[in-house]
């Protein structure tokens, strides 16, 4: 189901740093940014061919990334797979017993329907499912 690494999510503290520490060092460029408050997140996505780096920075206190900067520090968040079909994609977790975040799929950054799977099942990564 999985057709392309859609993006690799890094959560930081500044964004505005991390931003800046991929363009000294490596000549990236902030290819999408986005407030999403649902999430309580700031993004910005890097491209690195068809995929992206996502540095995602908490908008508030009692975002989940908030909570995860204070029990974790910086660093990987969670890995995005582009799929054809989101809810495919999650049904297929849930018939398989995984245990998943998101019910059903809901709307992502830049026009997208995601879905999370919770890391408890997947082998301690939480895994986003994209598509676009
Ligand atoms: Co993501």
């Amino acid at each position: 189901m999985f057709t392309e690494i859609d993006h690799v999510a890094i959560a930081v503290n500044d964004l505005d740093a991390a931003i800046d520490w991929y363009a000294e060092n490596f000549g990236a460029t902030v290819a999408h940014r986005e407030r999403v408050e649902s999430d309580g997140v700031e993004e910005a996505l890097l491209a690195v061919a068809d995929s992206y780096i996502q540095l995602l920075c908490p908008t508030s206190e009692d975002s989940p990334v908030a909570k995860y900067l204070a029990k974790k520090g910086e660093g990987l968040h969670h890995v995005g797979y582009r799929v054809d079909d989101c809810a495919v994609a999650l049904q297929s977790v849930k018939d398989h017993g995984g245990q998943t975040i998101d019910q059903a799929p809901r709307p992502g950054s830049r026009g997208t329907t995601v879905a999370f799977v919770h890391p408890k099942t997947s082998f301690g990564t939480l895994i986003e499912l994209v598509q676009e």
